[in-house]
């Protein structure tokens, strides 16, 4: 197992290997119960952490919610809030998710409202979740105005990335996933980039060793970037390296795209982007594309689609006015900022990621 620090005002450790469940009961701090949220697709997970926590002496409070999306809402929150209060959970109780990011985001959430904060833990179950939503404290659920409009930061007391539970995630999600760790590979860790290229059959298989090192190096680079920076001033935004796009393809598609796909086509816009402004040489900028196309990742969307991305890019919260910031890349590893590119120059790079 290998343990990861995250530091900040409440430090803890994301812990990595594989048959981690068993740690879970020193992460609770004492807590006499703790509430389990889970989706269906889950509850076989669900049901052994259960196992776990009771034999350690913790009393288990099992709350299932809806799957994926569906579970992100205010409603689902208020239910949780409802048993927590129906099994009158006080401050040294604990929740646990169990889940994708949508399940730690939500449990994240009830557990930063329940009497203004009490611990959590997520345990997370796909590869999006554990290099990405488990880490980094930020807890949240969707509304009608749009997706993690409503949340809070609420550090984790620890974060478990337990690679067998990879072995039963759908194949297309783990792929997803690693668009956010090749991404980790081009702002801040080079060397996650010929792990892939050299092994993508290795990359895409939970059981790889290859796999164990690109989650640790990829949860490393997030923990660094948190670590440094919890409430997204300044640093954090290199996380957002391929999301200007990404946010505007997932927000067209109405969400039926799965966000690493999104992510893959915003990092070759990105990298097209910078190279066309003289700020990234070409053949890192085509490496993008090929790292990617190699997981059988997109690489490309809809020519017609421009002027909806365009409009939506501009209403995205993440541009300042109407101005937009596109992070992008000086060079392999040092991320930057373009501010107020030209429409112009905006269209004729999405010329070369268009199909
Ligand atoms: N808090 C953050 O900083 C942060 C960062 C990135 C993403 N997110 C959020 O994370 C969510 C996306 O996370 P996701 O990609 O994990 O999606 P998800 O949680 O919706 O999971 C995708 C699907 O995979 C299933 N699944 C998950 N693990 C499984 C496993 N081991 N075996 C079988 N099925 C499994 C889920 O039940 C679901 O049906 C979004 O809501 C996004 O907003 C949050
Ligand atoms: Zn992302």
């Amino acid at each position: 197992m290998t343990r990861i620090d995250v530091a900040g005002e409440r430090p803890y450790q994301v812990l990595v290997g594989r048959n981690l469940i068993g740690e879970l009961p020193s992460l609770l701090g004492g807590a006499a119960q703790a509430g389990v949220l889970f989706a269906p697709p889950l509850e076989g997970l669900a049901q052994r952490v259960a196992a776990e926590l009771r034999a350690a002496g913790v009393a288990v409070l099992p709350i299932e919610v809806p799957d994926a999306e569906a579970g992100k809402t205010l409603d689902v929150a208020a239910r949780c809030w409802d048993a927590l209060g129906g099994a009158n959970f006080t401050r040294t109780d604990a929740i646990v998710g169990v889940g994708g990011g949508a399940v730690t985001d939500l449990a994240g959430f009830v557990a930063a409202c329940w009497l203004r904060g009490v611990r959590w833990v997520p345990v997370a179950t796909s590869l999006l979740g554990m290099v990405d939503a488990a880490v980094g404290g930020k807890t949240g659920v969707n509304t009608a105005a749009g997706k993690n409009l409503v949340g809070a930061f609420h550090s984790p007391a620890g974060v478990l990335c337990d690679l067998t539970t990879l072995d039963t995630l759908p194949p297309e999600d783990l792929v997803a996933g690693l668009a956010e760790v090749v991404k980790c590979g081009f702002i801040a860790d080079p060397k996650i980039l010929p792990l892939v290229e050299g092994e993508p059959t290795a990359a895409t298989t939970p059981s790889s060793a290859v796999l164990r090192e690109l989650v640790e190096r990829a949860v490393r680079v997030k923990a660094r970037v948190v670590s440094a920076d919890l409430t997204e001033s300044g640093l954090r935004e290199i996380l957002n390296y391929g999301h200007t796009l990404a946010h505007a393809i997932e927000k067209v598609e109405g969400y039926r795209w799965r966000h690493g796909h999104a992510v893959s086509v915003g990092l070759v816009y990105a990298a097209a982007l910078a190279a066309r402004a003289g700020r990234l040489d070409k053949e890192t900028a085509a490496r993008h594309r090929s790292v990617l196309e190699l997981l059988g990742l997109p690489v490309s969307y809809r020519a017609q689609a421009w002027p909806d991305l365009l409009a939506t890019m501009r209403v995205d919260k993440k541009s300042r006015g109407s101005r937009l910031r596109f992070v992008v890349l000086d060079s392999l590893g040092r991320p930057s900022i373009l501010d107020g590119p030209s429409d112009d120059l905006l269209a004729d790079v999405y010329r070369e990621v268009s199909s």
